[in-house]
This record gives structure tokens, C-alpha cells and sequence, in this order.
């Protein structure tokens, strides 16, 4: 999601794997992560071509840090449950965008899985009835969990479909008493540089000012897309992809859905997203998934996705208006002009 000047002394490899393990195949693919400068975003082309290089044969190493996963308890949901093909897991543990960990697709895999989930504590506070806060044994325990294959959709112009597992944002709200005067939820990832390396110095986290802010109306938040998500594949989160809570919001770009939260409040004033601050002229508040609203410097009508084999075997397809998702959120939008409120 950054601009990336490719200097020959600041060249440095990343390794993805390509296969799934499932299937026990494994390939290399090489990442080109260019150093990132101050400006947000390469362009979706670009970020592609740079990402990913194909190889073979090699062992990967990203990732095969002791971060262990454990198997939660869940019902499918059935109204989420026919989406194919999904990706395979290993991709979604090893392609990645968390900033906190460095730029590079390979590099939250890398440089996380040392990262302490447990004891967590998330505060829901702001303009709610009882504020409170959870442990990590709450976010795992306190809500039923269930299972949505949901589509995600990045705003480079990348998807992926992944088997989620979670609970609704809006149970939780409901829980905590949403007041009257409340029109924003706003979520903040946690802020511990001695565990974060992109947060210790700006030029590895891109330049964002952490810690890393989303934010949804309460409409939004309360739509019952809107998941908290605190596993995939059947087992709790990796670092890498957000844990031990995040947010999705499948028809909204993929830098919405904010990482490893530890702070939900609710407010009557609207927060300004990290991806805004950075770039205000391409990045807005909604950020909702849009073919025709094309990103400055490149095109959202199609988009790579992520399935098996490596990049030169994935296919473009078209990307959809909310994601797919326009029955159950096209209402919310109904008065706002799209393109201006982008
Ligand atoms: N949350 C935090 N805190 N920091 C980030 O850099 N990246 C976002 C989003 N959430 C990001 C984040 C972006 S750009 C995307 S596309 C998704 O996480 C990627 O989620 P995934 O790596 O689990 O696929």
C-alpha cells in the first residue's frame, strides 16, 4: 500500500509460500519488498509485479515461527457457507497487510510470531451504557462462535476468500448499550513498539503515525455483516492476520478491518481512518468496494485472486459493487453519492 522507490541498495527478498499444505506442495515465491518511502500506496500493477516472483522448490521459511493456533468451538453459519473456491490457509497466513510488522506481504508472518495475544484486554468505551473491558478468555468465550466464508477484497486490487470465525460487532455493541447520541464506532490496533517493529521506527511501518485507527457509523457497525473475528480455518487468529480480535467488513476495502484491537469507542464525532490521514485525496472514510470508483492511480474494476497456484496462475476477475454484498448494505448508502463519498 505504499509508494515504493526501487533503489538497487534497498532491494530485499521475502518469502510466500504458494501451495497449499493441504496438498503438501510446496513452492517459493519471492517477494521483492522495495524499501517504502513516505508516500502511501504503490500502484495496484506495480505492487503485483513486485510482491511476487515464482520459484520452486525451496522450503519457505516465513512464518514457521512457535505462534500456535488452537481449535475453537463454532456452528456454521449457513446463510455464509458456499463460497468457493476458498483460499487456501496457508496463502492467508503468508500474504499479508499489517504494517506494524513491516510493509512487505511476507514480513508480518516473519517478524510476529513472538507476539503476545494473551493476556489481551479490549476496552469498549465512549457513548455506551456499560463500558467494559474483556480478556482474552471473553473475546474466545463470552460470544457464540460461528463460521462465515466471507470475500475480501484489498484496495491493491487482491482477494481472497476466507473461512472466518467470529461474532457479530453488533452483539457486542448491543451488550455494552449504544446511547442515543452515538454516531461513530472507532477501533484502535494496540501500540507496543518493543513487539512491533513497523511501529518502532517509521521507515519500516511506512510512515503511518500508530496506532493504526478505523472507524464505521453505527449503522454500519451494526449491519450483521459485521464480524469480529477471532480465528479462520477452524482455529484461533495468527498474529499475522489480526490477533486475538479484528474486525471484517466484507464489503468495505481490506484496510477497514483494523487488527488485533484493543480499544472500541463510540463517539459523536467522525474519526479520522489512518488511511485517510496518509492520503486523503485516495483514501476516504467508507472505503466501500466499488468498480466504477476507480483509485487515482489505478483501476478497481477487476482484481486478482488469491487461490492456488502462484501469481502467474491466478485469474482476474471482476470486482463487484460492495463486494458482492449490495443486497445487504446497499440501503445504508442510498442518499450518499458514491464516487464524492468515496
Ligand atoms: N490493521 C492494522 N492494524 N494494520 C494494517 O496494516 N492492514 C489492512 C487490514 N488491517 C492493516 C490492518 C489491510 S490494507 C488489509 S488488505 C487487511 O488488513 C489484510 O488482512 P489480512 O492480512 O489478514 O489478509
Amino acid at each position: 500500500m505504499l509508494i515504493k522507490h526501487a533503489k538497487k541498495s534497498q532491494l530485499k527478498e521475502s518469502q510466500l509460500t504458494s501451495e497449499s499444505v493441504y496438498k503438501d506442495r510446496r513452492n517459493i515465491i519471492k517477494g521483492l519488498g522495495l524499501a517504502a518511502l513516505s508516500v502511501p500506496f504503490t500502484s495496484t500493477a506495480s505492487a503485483s509485479v513486485f510482491d511476487i516472483f515464482s520459484g520452486d522448490d525451496k522450503k519457505n521459511d516465513a512464518g514457521s515461527g512457535t505462534f500456535v493456533r488452537t481449535p475453537l468451538e463454532f456452528t456454521k453459519n449457513t446463510n455464509f457457507q458456499s463460497l468457493t473456491p476458498l483460499t487456501p490457509e496457508d496463502k492467508i497466513l503468508q500474504y499479508n497487510n499489517f504494517y506494524e510488522f513491516g510493509t512487505g506481504k511476507g514480513d508480518p508472518a516473519e517478524y510476529s510470531q513472538q507476539f503476545k495475544v494473551d493476556p489481551w484486554s479490549l476496552t469498549i468505551d465512549g457513548l455506551v451504557d456499560k463500558p467494559q473491558t474483556l480478556n482474552y478468555e471473553d473475546l474466545l468465550k463470552k460470544f457464540e462462535i460461528e463460521e462465515r466464508l466471507y470475500r475480501m477484497r484489498c484496495v491493491e486490487a487482491w482477494s481472497m476468500n476466507v473461512p472466518w470465525l467470529g461474532f457479530t460487532l453488533a452483539s457486542l455493541l448491543k451488550e455494552a448499550g449504544i446511547k442515543s447520541n452515538a454516531k461513530f464506532v472507532r477501533f484502535e490496533t494496540i501500540y507496543d513498539p518493543e513487539q512491533m517493529r513497523g511501529q518502532a521506527s517509521r521507515f519500516v511501518g511506512g510512515s503511518i503515525d500508530f496506532p493504526y485507527v478505523e472507524a464505521l457509523t453505527i449503522a454500519e457497525a451494526m449491519n450483521p455483516l459485521a464480524l469480529l473475528s477471532v480465528g479462520l480455518y477452524g482455529k484461533t487468529l495468527a498474529p499475522q492476520n489480526g490477533a486475538p480480535i479484528r474486525l471484517v467488513v466484507p464489503w468495505k476495502y481490506g484496510f477497514k478491518s483494523i487488527k488485533s484491537i484493543v480499544k472500541i469507542t463510540l463517539t459523536d464525532k467522525a474519526p479520522v481512518n489512518t488511511w485517510q490521514a496518509l492520503g486523503p485525496d485516495e483514501y476516504g472514510f467508507f472505503a466501500n468496494v466499488n468498480p466504477r470508483a476507480d483509485h487515482p492511480r489505478w483501476s478497481q474494476a477487476s482484481e486478482r485472486f488469491i487461490g492456488e497456484g502462484n501469481v502467474f496462475q491466478q485469474s482476474r476477475q471482476k470486482t463487484l459493487m460492495f463486494n458482492g454484498y449490495e443486497e445487504e448494505v446497499a440501503h445504508l448508502y442510498k442518499d450518499i453519492d458514491l464516487l464524492r463519498y468515496f
